[in-house]
């Protein structure tokens, strides 16, 4: 048996009856009589079992007692016309080798129908479900299709740090990188802690955004993209928010706010497109189990043209939309999920582009409009998730850049590698970032973020 090649459960399932295989997987589920078992095994290559047969002759009640939901086997047989309905093929097994038993009394995916809740207690095991397998399968299609459209387009992947010493998006909210013993940290005169001392001779954290490294490699190799982890040590225990996410920036140059918006539009669709191209069976399983709209929303999303309007456009339409919302809004305020999801799902009904924000609620970076008080921003809001991208057109002008960073009270001195690419040889430039996680939760219609990550980290957990 162990000099055979291994068959995957989805090639074998599209076989011609009559040939041997040998399959390798775990036990979903077993049931039969004295004369015969069923045992549906799976060996996450679909989101499809395949039934394996094996008769009373062959193999003794007790050659089949390890035999439970959860045990790992191999099995060679021969594949047969299968009577069961949604298969073809089914096998008949010949010889079976037992890889590991699953304690029927304590394995915890006994029974179907388990909370999410409680399936994300047992973070170790859920890949083992349908769900599960499902959404992770086609969190790789995603992650493939995303490399894909880039490569195709003639984007260069820049991988940007991870540890870094900037806060891109001025928000503060970053977990510290240190080598310091924090119990005795060495501290200056004044008391402070003394960085200087420190792994990296000065204070460090895990980046919130490759964006602004990414500016440098557009200024350079003129389209490029980044697709890594991201950290946010904001405490918004939200179905949203994740302290660990991915996020996918792509960065241009010679490109303005209209060429971004066209792009992340392309993009987005590109992959809902990818998803019902390439994922169809694990679709079909998430909208028959969780969310019977879900396809059909896919499907809206890619005919559309999705709405743009300006941040001001948007509050005139909420202030005047009568309805009553928990954080009340005006012209300033920045938007909550519940003003972005009105805008989509109840006013507009389909994906809304906001731009032109107020600076005051943006980040440094982004470029200011003749008015004074609007940046050139842009965010895609959409169906059920709220924001799904943030992007702006960059400042490119050294004197408006710097004197915003000064206005905002940041330090020029930790940006000087960044300013400079103003000074030398600066070109209007755009970009934009897509929050991995929320395209996935669109994409399977899961309702909280925690789902569509293998081993999501937010606070308070952490564990796997
Ligand atoms: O809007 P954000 O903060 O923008 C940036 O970081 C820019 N540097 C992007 C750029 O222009 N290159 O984040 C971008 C996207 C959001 O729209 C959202 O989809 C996602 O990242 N995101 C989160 N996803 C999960 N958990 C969080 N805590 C997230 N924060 C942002
Ligand atoms: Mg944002």
């Amino acid at each position: 048996m162990n000099s055979m090649q291994r068959v995957k459960v989805s090639n074998a399932l599209t076989m011609a009856p009559g040939q041997s295989v040998l399959i390798k997987g775990w036990v979903r589920t077993k049931r039969g009589n004295k004369n015969v078992a069923f045992v549906a095994l799976n060996d996450g290559s679909s989101i499809k079992n395949i039934q394996i047969v094996f008769e009373a002759s062959k193999f003794s009640e007790d050659d089949l007692k390890g035999v439970t939901t959860g045990a790992s086997i191999g099995v060679y047989g021969e594949l047969v016309a299968s009577l069961g309905s949604g298969q073809s093929v089914e096998i008949n097994a010949t010889s079976m080798e037992l890889y590991g038993t699953a304690d029927p009394e304590s394995y915890p995916l006994q029974k179907k129908g388990h909370s999410m809740e409680f399936l994300r207690e047992i973070g170790h095991l859920r890949p083992r479900t349908n769900t599960f397998g499902a959404i992770f399968r086609i969190r790789h299609s995603m992650a493939f299709a995303i490399h894909k459209y880039f490569n195709d387009k003639g984007f260069y992947c820049l991988h940007t740090p991870i540890i870094t010493a900037s806060d891109a998006e001025g928000a503060g909210a970053m977990f510290q990188v240190t080598t310091l013993d924090l119990s005795n940290p060495p501290r200056r005169e004044d008391g402070t802690v003394d960085y200087s001392e420190d792994f990296f001779g000065k204070s460090a954290n895990l980046t919130v955004s490759g964006q602004l490294e990414g500016e440098l490699g557009a200024l350079a190799l003129g389209e490029i993209y980044t697709f890594g982890p991201t950290f946010r040590a904001e405490n918004s225990n939200t179905p949203r928010h994740l302290s660990e996410f991915w996020m996918i920036e792509p960065e241009k140059a010679f490109y303005e706010i209209k060429d971004n918006m066209d792009l992340a539009e392309d993009f987005i669709k590109y992959l809902v497109k990818y998803a019902l191209d390439n994922c169809m069976d694990d679709l079909k399983f998430l909208n028959d189990m969780f969310d019977k709209e879900l396809i059909n929303r896919l499907m809206s999303v890619i005919e559309d043209d999705f709405v743009r309007l300006t941040y001001t456009e948007g509050v005139d339409i909420l202030m005047k939309s009568g309805q009553k919302f928990e954080f009340p809004v005006s012209w300033g305020t920045d938007l909550q999920s519940e003003h972005e999801r009105y805008l989509v799902e109840k006013h507009f009904l389909k994906p809304v582009i906001l731009t032109d924000y107020p600076k005051e609620i943006k980040a440094f970076y982004m470029k200011q409009n003749d008015d004074g008080k609007t940046v050139r921003a842009m965010d895609i809001l959409f169906p059920k998730i709220g924001e799904i991208i943030g992007g702006s057109q960059r400042e490119e002008s050294l004197e408006k850049l710097e004197r915003r960073i000064d206005e905002m009270g940041m330090d020029r001195k930790t940006l000087w590698w960044y300013i400079e690419t103003r000074k030398y040889g600066t070109v209007p430039h755009s970009g934009f970032g897509l929050g991995f996680e929320r395209l996935l939760l669109f994409i399977t219609g899961m309702t909280n973020i925690r789902d569509v990550i293998p081993f999501p980290r937010s606070p308070r957990n952490a564990d796997f």
